[in-house]
Parts: structure tokens; sequence; C-alpha cells
């Protein structure tokens, strides 16, 4: 059946432009991030191309938005496909909008061919995964498999001071149209096409990733605090420096975090200094940390060494050091019957593909808690990401999308 239908290519690169300018960055990359004018923007223009094509469309409590194409099965639970539409601050025109347009094109390709699928499709563009303007990330996939919206998140602000709820409400009302539905329905499975954001399969000249996990992430936040003081007038031994204690504790782990470990990501992305005077040893440095690991053992080893620094450094310095977790993403494995599903989909197409485990989170991580997920990854030009240059070559886009609704029209067959 599925050869019958067939992705257009031109559609989806064209919608791929159509889409980046929405928060478009002088530097060609797009500033659209969550719950902004521009996010709205862009989930107006795709409800609106879903409404033209006559699908419904959905949204819930967490703005997580939905496109449905009803099956012959319409009481039995849906397929989802997609992934998110905003960015980082400086961000990439493919990070999530790839997999949301290339979803969209799936569903658009199949109802063009007039057929019939058993189970309902549904296209989803889920609210926050970048987690830069409002933390954490994957915020409206998390809710989603938790079925609540977390209380925490009712005083949450972002970077720019804004509140969390007002820009979320303001978010559901901008689109009307959309009917509501609760957080959390039944799905029967998930997939998501995402661009590799590494080098692998750039290197090995693949154009197709099998991701059959994704390693654990977690971010602490560090707060050290001194003694503000006159940066001329006070002498060493009267110092209380809170930066003299972050350097002394971070240099050791960069150290050895990474070295020791091929594995093992630590990124420090974040730090701010108050009260961020030129002349004033600082009171207090704070700072993120970002680990990584397939490993929660070694997440919970790199987690103690960090405290074990901090502690040890801000003591030497005079300082207090205080460690929280903001963060905490497991690792994850997908689905056996998802992935039997790719590399079915991958054989039938005659694209080589290889099996890899994601550096990066998704919103399928949380998917995959209450429904099996897995996840398809295309090369991205020098594995750049979260990087206004990031670039997938047309060819690969499309072979994204026809692996996509391969597997789509397989976990179909299989699952209904
Ligand atoms: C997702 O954007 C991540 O940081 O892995
Ligand atoms: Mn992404
Ligand atoms: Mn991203």
């Amino acid at each position: 059946m599925t050869s019958r239908i067939a992705i257009d290519g031109k559609r989806l690169l064209q919608r791929l432009d159509d889409f980046a300018r929405i928060g478009a960055t002088p530097a060609g990359g797009v500033n659209r991030q969550a719950l902004s004018p521009e996010d709205r923007a862009s989930r107006r223009l795709l409800a609106d191309l879903a409404l033209q094509r006559g699908f419904r469309v959905f949204q819930d409590s967490m703005a997580n938005l939905f496109i449905r194409r009803e099956g012959r099965l319409p009481a039995r639970a849906p397929l989802v496909i997609g992934s998110h539409l905003d960015s980082q601050p400086t961000g990439g025109r493919f990070d999530g909008a790839l997999g949301t347009l290339a979803a969209f094109e799936v569903m658009e390709s199949i109802a063009d061919a007039g057929i019939e699928t058993d189970l309902s499709l549904e296209v989803v563009a889920w609210t926050n995964e970048e987690g830069s303007r409002f933390a954490p990330g994957a915020m409206g996939s998390m809710a989603f498999a938790a079925g609540a919206i977390p209380d925490a998140w009712s005083d949450l602000r972002g970077r720019d001071g804004s509140l969390f709820v007002d820009e979320l409400s303001a978010t559901l009302q901008a689109l009307p149209e959309a009917e509501m539905r609760p957080l959390g329905f039944p799905i029967c499975g998930y997939l998501e096409l995402h661009i590799e954001q590494g080098p692998s399969l750039e290197r090995e000249n693949i154009p197709i990733g099998i991701v059959h996990g994704i390693q654990g992430t977690r971010w602490l936040e560090v707060t050290i605090k001194g003694q503000a003081a006159h940066a001329g007038t006070t002498a060493l031994e009267f110092r209380r420096d809170p930066m003299a204690a972050a350097v002394a504790a971070l240099e050791p782990l960069y150290k050895s975090a990474m070295p020791s470990d091929q594995y093992a990501r630590f990124t420090v992305g974040r730090i701010a200094v108050e009260p961020g005077a030129v002349n004033a040893i600082p009171g207090s440095v704070t700072f993120s940390i970002d680990l990584r690991h397939p490993e929660t053992a070694v997440i919970d080893a790199l987690e103690d060494r960090v405290r074990l620094s901090c502690d040890s450094a801000a003591a030497a310095a005079g300082c207090e050091s205080e460690l929280r977790q903001i963060f905490d993403m497991p690792p994850a494995a997908f689905s056996e019957d998802l992935l039997a599903c790719l590399d079915r989909a991958a054989a039938s197409l005659g694209l080589k593909a290889k099996h890899m485990l994601s550096g990066a989170f998704h919103d399928a991580l949380f998917v995959n808690r209450v429904a099996p997920a897995a996840m398809i990854f295309v090369p991205c030009r020098d594995g750049l990401s979260h990087n206004e240059a990031e670039y997938v070559e047309p060819e690969h886009s499309i072979a994204g999308a026809r692996m996509l609704l391969a597997a789509t029209m397989e976990a179909i067959a299989v699952r209904a």
C-alpha cells in the first residue's frame, strides 16, 4: 500500500522554508522560543494548513497541538507522529521543525493517495521542547506523559521574566479553532523524525539513523556564596570570593569528567555573577551543569563528583556551596516493536540505516513512558545544531520523510 503513497518533496522543502521565515534571524537561523508570538505564529500556520485540508485540530491544556486524520477504527488509540516547533534563541531551521513538518507531509501524502488507514493518525507539535525560555525542556510531552501539569510550574518564570502560565494561556487563546481535549489521552505508538544534531551519520555517509534509545540527562544548579567586597581594597586573606571557588571547583571536573569516559558529557552553559560589577568581588556565583551518560549510575557518580568538588573548593575559599537538581531524565530504551517497523521501512526503501543512541533528549523520551516510541535521525551538516548555521541537505529531509511515511504505515499495520 505504501508504494501508492508518495512524499511530495517539493512541498516539504517549501514548508520548511515557510516556517523558517517565522522568527527568522539575520544569520539564517530562527528565534521561535516557546510560547512567544513567533511560536504562536508557527502553530497558527500549521493549524491553518490542517484545517484547509479538512483535518481536525486539537490542543490540550499544555498547548500541545494535535492534527487528526480519522481512521477506519476511530475508537482505537491513534498512532502519533511529530516533534516540536519551538526553537533555541539562536536556533536552526530544522531542529523540531523537520520532524513536525515531515509528519504533516506524511499525513497529507496519505490523504492525497486517498488511503484510509485502520488506525487514526495524529501529527503533534509538542510545547517547549527546548527549555531555553522556560526550563525544563520537553514540558509539553512530560506533562502529557504524566497526565497533569506539575504544581511547580504555576509560578515558573521565563528568562525574560514572563510568567509561564500567562504565556501558556495566551498561546491557547490564540488558537480558538482548536478543540480542547484532555492532557494525556491514550495513544498506541509514537514516531519522531529529527536531525541527528551530531556528526556520526554524516561522517559515515549514512542517510538514516534508527534511534534505539536516548542517553540520560541531569541538570544541576550550583550556587556558591561568598562575600561581596571592594575589588581594589580587599587583600587576598580577606577575600571570600565565590568566583575563585567556582573556577577551582570546575577545573578538575573539566579535566576528568569527559577525558576519563568517552560517553560522558559535562557542560556549564550558564553562569550568573552577583552583583555583577567590574569592581566588586562577587557575593555569589550560580552556574548550571548539564550531565549526560547512557547509564544512570554514571550520572549519579558524576553528580557526586560535582558536589564534592564544589563543596571542597567553596570551603577552601571561605564560601558555601549549594547544589540543586533541576531536571532529571533517566535513559530511555525505545520499543523493539517500532524499531522492527523502522528496520522494515528502511529495507523496503533501500535506505542504508544504522542503529544509534541519541545524545540529545527529545519528546520521544517522555512519550516512551506511556506508549511504545522510536525515532528516526537524518544527518545534519558538520553535526551542528542549536546554532543558526544548522543545515540539512534537501535529499536527507526528503529521505527522512519517506522513512517516516513507510514506518508509519508499518506501525499502523502492526498496531491495528
Ligand atoms: C535537547 O534540546 C537537548 O538539550 O538534548
Ligand atoms: Mn529538537
Ligand atoms: Mn533542540
